[in-house]
C-alpha cells in the first residue's frame, strides 16, 4: 500500500532564457519576452510529492517536517530572491526553463530522501503554466 505525501513551497526568482551561441534575433524568436537581457521574475510554486509505504511504527511515509526542511534547504534557501542565471551554479550553463528547474529541484530533493521513496515535482511558473517531473 503506497501513499503520497505532498508539501507546497514558494520562491521567487529572476531568470533569462537564452543561448549564448545564438544571435539576439534567434533568441528573441525562440524565447520571446523571456530573452529580456535585464531578466524578469516569476513567483514559482512548488509541489513536492513523496510516495512510499507507510512506516508501521510511525504511520508516516515521510515526516512532513523532514520534507519541509529538505525543501527549505535545497530549494528555498538556494533559489529564493536569486537570479537563477547568475546566482545558482546549476544554471550556469543550463537554461533556467521551468522544465530544467523542475529537474534540478527533483535531483536536489531526491538525493536527500531514502532511496525507497519516489518523488514527483510539480513546478508552477505562473498560475496557468506548470511542469511535472518524476525522474523518468
Ligand atoms: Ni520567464
Amino acid at each position: 500500500m503506497k501513499v503520497t505525501v505532498s508539501r507546497k513551497a514558494h520562491f521567487n526568482a529572476a531568470h533569462r532564457l537564452y543561448r549564448k551561441d545564438w544571435s539576439m534575433e534567434k533568441n528573441d524568436e525562440v524565447f520571446g519576452k523571456c530573452n529580456n537581457p535585464n531578466y524578469h521574475g516569476h513567483n514559482y510554486e512548488l509541489i513536492a510529492s513523496v510516495t512510499g509505504e507507510i512506516d508501521q511504527e510511525t504511520g508516516f511515509v515521510i515526516d512532513v517536517k523532514v520534507l519541509k526542511d529538505i525543501i527549505k534547504t535545497e530549494v528555498e534557501d538556494a533559489f529564493d530572491h536569486k537570479n537563477l542565471n547568475l546566482d545558482v551554479t546549476e544554471f550556469k550553463d543550463l537554461n533556467p526553463t521551468a522544465e530544467n528547474i523542475a529537474v534540478v529541484v527533483y535531483n536536489k530533493i531526491k538525493a536527500k530522501l531514502k532511496p525507497s521513496l519516489d518523488l514527483e515535482v510539480t513546478l508552477y511558473e505562473t498560475p496557468r503554466n506548470f511542469v511535472l517531473y518524476s525522474g523518468k
